[in-house]
């Protein structure tokens, strides 16, 4: 029998084969990619020395195509929990070093055992993704793992915050556990997510397409919507999830962190008086008045590069992260259209599903005219942001600035849609549609049998704009608690978010609703 000192010495082995992973040659050409190793990555990610590892020492059990012969201890994913800002978080990083850090049944199970942990304990789950995929000596073994994980994926979902941040090859059904998280990060030109390879398209439909643009960060970003946040490098999706973390509850117990500011909570913002042009189709940059009433004008945009009709992200306001969504007037008008409701629609499930309050800001001409958008199901996807809307029961806050017209108005959060606290600039206008449209309908005849006609045309609908193009109809209907001059927002939100918090909305139990997907 070995004594202690053996023993302690294979100790040590074991877990420096472990460390090790695929060995330095494959280590230098992890790095020669500009991609950082798995540990390293851990590293980067969580608070200083707080990583503590799990499952190190798993072997995969597979004998076919010689792997009895090429065992590493670990499998080719490090797990563990640590700290973000002192926060627990639950994480996994695949080993790319390692079997190209493709799946077996062990390495899955060893993910599996962190979402467990993570949905007992009410953390939130990082994974950190860079794998060849399924791995293919294992054969169903590894499928079995993927829906192992898929189905913790959906249990989780609402329950605990899931990040996926894509640092590698991301293919085939691997992509759909990050897709059912909550939030995906790629690194930009290291990341590749595609269901089918460029090698398959190609064979099956003759089309030639690269990497990078099949599934890269940029089209992802783009064209997809598949990722909420694009990356220059490993270093930078590490901090920005660092940064996300930061913002949300541990869990859907929980309220989000409050983090004190210097910002006066009654801070004016004057600059606000200013931004509606005078001509209504004059665009300018909503940004302007989410970066003006938010905490030191901090804002985390989400799918910046996304639909950009529509403004999703997080801030503070007095102190509080807030989920802001914001039509765009620089983009299509600020029209919803398809890839608007949905990229809305799910940013206000999260919010409400992690207690965090919404503010949305309102200049909405209204759902996007085209064949090409009735044929692409506007009137399904339309509904999802209405649905989204109106489950959520977190506080509500809605600001409209300008043009709230026809189902667009009824949409974006509006009172009777249970939103909490409705105010309105003066220069908005509550109308069914803006005004040339209006006469063109209601007026058509008297114009036709006009004797100036362009004269006609001109009296009604300054008419139409003198009874409709305000914000007075609406609120002497109390479907505006308010007219607030702009430079009044910030206070005036901050005091009804601080009135709100503790709201408490109850809706009539169920199984669950059936969003139209
Ligand atoms: C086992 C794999 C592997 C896999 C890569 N490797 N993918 N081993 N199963 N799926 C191994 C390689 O043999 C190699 O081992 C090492 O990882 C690095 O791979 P390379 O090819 O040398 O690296 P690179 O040139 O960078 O190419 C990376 C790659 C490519 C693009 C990921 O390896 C590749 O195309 N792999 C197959 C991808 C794939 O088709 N996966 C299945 C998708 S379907 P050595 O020992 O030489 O270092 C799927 C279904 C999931 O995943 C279903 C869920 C429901």
């Amino acid at each position: 029998m070995s004594g202690v000192k053996e023993r302690i010495d294979d100790l040590r082995r074991r877990k420096a084969q472990a460390e090790a992973g695929g060995g330095q040659k494959r280590i230098a050409a992890q790095h020669a990619r500009g991609k950082m190793t798995a540990r390293e990555r851990i590293e980067q990610l969580l608070d200083e020395d707080s990583f503590v590892e799990v499952d190190g020492l798993v072997e995969h059990r597979c004998r076919d195509f010689d792997m009895d012969r090429n065992v590493i201890p670990g499998d080719g994913v490090v797990c563990g929990h640590g700290t973000i800002d002192g926060k627990t978080v639950y994480c996994f990083a695949q080993d790319f070093t390692v079997y190209g850090g493709s799946l077996g049944e062990m390495h899955g199970l060893k993910i599996c055992k962190i979402l467990d942990m993570a949905l007992k304990t009410g953390a939130p789950v990082i994974g950190l993704n860079d794998s060849g995929g399924a791995r293919i000596q294992e054969g169903v073994a590894s499928l079995g793992s993927y829906a192992e994980i898929f189905f913790r994926n959906v249990r989780a979902s609402g329950v605990i915050p899931q990040i996926s941040v894509i640092m590698g090859p991301c293919a085939g059904g691997a992509v759909y556990s990050p897709a059912i998280t909550d939030f995906v990060v790629m690194v930009d030109q290291t990341a590749h997510m595609f269901i089918t390879g460029p090698e398959v398209i190609k064979t099956v439909t003759n089309e030639e397409v690269s990497f990078e643009d099949l599934g890269g960060a940029s089209t992802h970003a783009t064209r997809s919507g598949v990722t909420h946040f694009t990356a220059d490098n490993d270093d930078d999706a590490l901090e920005l999830v660092r940064e996300l973390v930061a913002m949300l509850p541990q869990n859907n117990l929980e309220k989000p962190p409050i983090k004190s500011t210097s910002d006066p909570l009654d801070r004016d913002c004057e600059t606000l008086d200013e931004l509606i042009p005078n001509d209504s189709t004059t665009p300018y940059d909503i940004l302007d008045a989410i970066e003006a009433t938010l905490d030191d004008a901090a804002f985390l945009e989400v799918q910046a590069d996304f639909a950009g009709n529509i403004v999703v992200g997080f801030g503070r306001l007095g102190g509080h992260t807030i989920g802001v969504v914001a039509n765009q007037p620089k983009v299509l008008a600020g029209c919803l259209d398809i890839d608007a409701s949905v990229k809305a629609a799910r940013f206000v499930r999260f919010c409400d599903a992690f207690n965090v309050p919404l503010l949305t800001f309102v200049d909405v001409p209204g759902f996007l005219p085209g064949a090409s958008q009735e044929w692409g199901g506007i009137i399904r996807h339309g509904a999802k942001l209405l649905y989204a809307y109106a489950e959520a029961t977190v506080p509500k806050l809605t600001v409209i600035t300008r043009k709230a017209y026809g189902g667009a108005y009824d949409v974006m959060s509006s009172k009777h849609i249970r939103g909490d606290y409705n105010i309105a600039w003066p220069s908005a206008q509550l109308a069914v549609m803006g005004a040339e449209g209006a006469v063109q309908i209601i007026h058509r005849r008297r114009i036709g049998s006009a004797g100036d006609q362009e004269g006609e045309r001109k009296r009604l609908i300054d008419d139409y704009e003198e009874t409709f193009a305000n914000p007075y109809r609406a609120a002497s209907l109390g479907y505006l608690d308010d007219v607030i001059q702009p430079r009044e927002t910030r206070a005036k939100l901050t005091k009804a978010l601080g009135a709100l918090l503790e709201k408490e909305e109850i809706r009539p139990a169920r199984k669950h609703g059936n969003i139209p997907l």
